[in-house]
């Protein structure tokens, strides 16, 4: 059973970054989740004391830009996607001790805690800034409701900050040629008042916080030379009505980017008062907290993050662990382009195995490093390494001790194999500890490898038949190998390392062992036949989840094709009149076309129109159109058409003049 032995030091308290709540999750979620949770059950196995926190981010303008899209509020829209994210991370198997909501009371109370204390503490200033202001809408447009230039690198940037370019977060004001996002009407820069932190006085802190930090070596690095360049205060306050109202002012919101950290002290608190323990012990004076997040938001967790902390009187972030980033077929992870594959929809859905998943995310390279996603090498990975190596020593050692022994041998394991298995343990609880999790696989599957070449060379099978007693020291010591095994890669494939722990005899959670047992003798006792632990990952079932993948990025493509600009000469090509359509009947034998007789201005054309689905016939006359007059004439059903009615849409909304006009009115 679990015992402590890491009694001096604080908690553990590790947390993930926190997702919007306005997409599913998705590949690029889980590279940093997956690997978090390996860490935490590893850690807990250690004998180390872990809280596990995370939870939705609820605010910012994005999630309120997708709920006015759809219809509701943005609070709806969060509490779906909060429900979501909590759904699946359960189904991949990372269990958080509490998975809260920014939004949730607790968070706005700390939030203005924390605001009020850093105001005291003279780290919070106002200043009148010249924030972009759409005429149109008559609204003041923060962050992602406006967009325009990056001052530094000349893309097209967002208002918080270059996602096309240099990746720079911007300041309210900062952008140049805004427009709004919303209507696309240039905006005005207007004067308004904001409140600003002073992270500029931290700079002195900073620099040798970021020596003290542990965690990825990138975290770290980055930060240091982005300190190295000027540190600007960041204005943390929002004209909006979504979010954390900053304390005294009813008609500002703080900046996300301000809500969400303390979130992670928040949901700390809520998990802290449902079973009645002390959250500070996490949070204030001497603390572990260590945050796995995405390489893309490293600025605000080495940076923004502390500064806050330090300036409210709480504790300082122990560890910072980036993720690399992902590509999915060699292109960069994107939604709109369909270089993406969705937890749910692609792959839990179609009954694949969370753990094959979480392999191939911990195992294809490190931590820090590009992974580059596709199915192909997916069903490679697994098959190559999961099923044969892994699965296939598991199965034989199993197989051959049921039917040769009824189960497990009596007799004990030989030193020279306590030791490989002390070496493993040696390797894998270094790797872990650096936040290389590849590493740490690597070295669990070399000792699979191991006992795949030690069964083979010693053959018990052969042996058997002249020596009962040699082949039963060498099963034993392929069991005790397998379940160091299945202690060792609990934390990496769970759901698994259970199975594989079951069909060794043991009846209690896999998990609840610390991962210093490996070494612990398995004692004899029969067992059930083996089930073969994995399945391989069959070709053609390859080939179909591809098919989908490259479908979403053709689909992706067709939307995104731009139409070549043409000059005025080209369009001087076109003629376009007004008509009035005189008469129209249905085609027999379509259910889509219609033909009509339309007067374009002395004359009257047969035109026919793909628009039954949408018109009654009788509907159509006396209505004002506009029809392209020099389309070549064309045989449509066996119909004669002269021209084209121009319609919008998907309803086929028909196009007319706003004023009266007379038929055959050159369009221009
Ligand atoms: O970048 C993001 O997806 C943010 N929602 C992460 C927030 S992490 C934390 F600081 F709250
Ligand atoms: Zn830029």
């Amino acid at each position: 059973m679990l015992k402590s032995t890491v009694m001096s030091q604080p908690p553990l308290l590790v947390t993930c970054g926190l997702p919007y709540t306005n997409g599913p999750c998705h590949l690029g979620h889980l590279r940093t989740y997956v690997p978090a949770d390996c860490y935490v059950r590893y850690m807990r196995r250690t004998g180390e004391e872990v809280l596990f926190i995370s939870g939705s981010d609820n605010h910012g303008t994005p999630i309120v830009v997708s709920a006015e899209e759809r219809g509701i509020s943005p609070r709806a829209l969060s509490e779906q996607f909060h429900r979501h994210f909590d759904e699946t991370f359960k189904r991949i198997g990372v269990n958080f001790d509490h998975f809260g909501m920014t939004d949730d009371p607790v968070n706005h109370h700390r939030t203005r805690e924390i605001m009020s204390r850093l105001e005291k503490n003279g780290y919070i200033y106002k200043q009148i800034v010249h924030q972009a202001y759409c005429p149109k809408c008559r609204r003041f447009l923060p962050d992602r409701y406006v967009e325009g230039t990056c001052p530094y690198c000349g893309k097209q940037a967002r208002g918080d900050e270059c996602d096309q370019g240099c990746g720079k977060h911007l300041e309210p004001g900062e952008i140049q040629d805004p427009f709004c996002k919303v209507c696309g009407t240039k905006a005005e820069f207007r004067d308004q008042e904001h409140f600003f932190f002073r992270l500029s006085a931290f700079r002195d802190y900073l620099l040798p916080f970021l020596d003290r930090l542990r965690g990825t070596s990138n975290a770290k690095n980055y930060a240091i030379g982005w300190i190295r360049d000027e540190l600007h205060d960041w204005c943390i306050t929002r004209t909006l009505d979504w979010g954390v109202k900053f304390p005294g002012r009813d008609d500002l919101v703080v900046y996300v980017w301000v809500d969400a950290p303390i979130g992670y002290i928040a949901f700390t608190e809520e998990w802290a008062a449902d079973i009645n323990k002390d959250w500070k012990r996490f949070w204030c004076g001497s603390t572990r907290v260590t945050h796995f997040i995405g390489g893309d938001i490293i600025y605000h967790h080495c940076i923004f993050w502390p500064a806050l902390l330090k300036g409210a009187g709480y504790g300082e972030p122990h560890a910072v662990v980036a993720s690399g980033m992902v590509k999915v077929d060699d292109h960069k992870f994107s939604k709109s382009r369909g270089y993406v594959v969705w937890t749910n929809e692609d792959y839990l859905d179609k009954g694949l195995s969370p753990d094959y998943l979480r392999y191939y995310l911990l195992a294809y390279t490190s931590h820090t490093k590009e992974l580059n996603f596709s199915w192909k090498v997916f069903g490679e990975r697994i098959n190559n390494e999961v099923v044969n190596i892994f699965g296939n020593f598991v199965y034989r050692t199993l197989f051959f001790a049921h039917k040769e022994f009824g189960g497990v041998p009596p007799g004990t394991t030989d030193p020279a194999i306590i030791a490989e298995i002390e070496k493993c343990l040696t390797g894998v609880d270094a790797q872990m500890k650096e936040y290389e999790f590849k590493g740490a696989v690597d070295t669990i599957m070399g000792l699979a490898a191991f006992g795949n070449t030690y069964i083979q060379t010693n053959a018990p099978w052969k042996l058997i038949k002249t020596d009962r007693d040699a082949a039963a020291r060498i099963i034993k010591n392929c069991i005790q190998i397998v379940k160091a095994l299945a202690l060792l890669i609990e934390p990496v494939i769970p759901a698994k390392a259970q199975e594989c722990w079951a069909q060794l005899g043991y009846s209690d959670g896999v998990a609840t062992h610390m991962i210093d047992e490996a070494a612990i003798l398995v004692p004899e006792r029969q067992l059930m036949a083996p089930i073969p632990l994995f399945s391989r990952i069959e070709e053609n079932q390859i080939a179909e989840l591809d098919a989908v993948l490259q479908h979403r990025v053709m689909e992706a493509n067709k939307k995104m094709e731009k139409v070549p600009s043409i000059s005025i000469e080209d369009f001087s090509k076109i003629e376009m009149k007004t008509g009035i359509v005189l008469a129209a009947e249905g085609i027999p034998k379509s259910s889509k076309l219609l033909k009509l007789k339309v007067d374009t201005g002395g004359e009257i054309r047969q035109i026919v129109s793909g628009i039954a689905q949408f018109y009654k016939p009788e509907e159509l006359v006396g209505k004002n159109v506009v029809v392209l007059t020099n389309l070549a004439p064309a045989k449509i059903f066996g119909v004669e058409s002269n021209g084209m009615i121009l319609a919008a849409g998907d309803t086929a909304s028909l196009l007319a003049p706003e004023k009266p006009v007379d038929p055959g009115t050159k369009i221009r």
